[in-house]
């Protein structure tokens, strides 16, 4: 693969995070153009994060929380999937493919699926080739200062 896309991965701490961990542990192969994020749950990943993420010329954002039922926040990542279906129709207005942005669940222990997942991305938005937003402002690379820092871990239980 020539291109190589730039793909934020905004993950739970509690299990995406942990699987991102495994899949470094377990010395999986996966792009390594992908820059993990974490969050003490995706309930606390707002619109506006993902729409600053592209309007800084990322090509791709997945979103990786806990299984449906398993958020430790109850439902943290239901309203996360919500939020995910807003923005990808807001991208759709903008003439954004909503591709770049997809929301998956997995648990902790699934870190060859975090790898997968990070290799499914990456070949989509290579497909779709690079944001037209980062053609717009000029980028050729992401400085990684550029994105936020995300929220802090708080302790279980502590809303997120
Ligand atoms: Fe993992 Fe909510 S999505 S704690």
């Amino acid at each position: 693969m020539g291109y190589q896309p730039v793909i934020l991965a905004l993950c739970c701490h509690y299990c995406a995070y942990a699987a991102a961990d495994l899949a470094g542990a377990m010395r999986l192969q996966y792009p390594s153009s992908v820059r993990v994020l974490r969050f003490p749950c995706t309930g606390k990943i707002e619109p506006n994060y993902i729409l600053s993420a592209f309007e800084l010329g990322v090509d791709g954002v997945m979103v990786a929380g806990c299984l449906e039922g398993g958020c430790h926040y109850q439902e943290g990542n239901l309203r996360a999937r919500r939020r995910v279906e807003r923005v990808q129709q807001l991208m759709k207005e903008a003439g954004l493919e909503p591709e770049r942005l997809e929301m998956f669940n997995l648990s902790s222990a699934e870190g060859t699926r975090f790898a997968e997942i990070v290799t499914l991305m990456t070949e989509r938005i290579a497909k779709l080739g690079p944001s037209p937003i980062r053609a717009q402002i000029g980028a050729s690379a992401i400085a990684s200062d550029a994105i936020p820092e995300p929220p802090q871990v708080v302790a279980q239980g502590e809303a997120p």
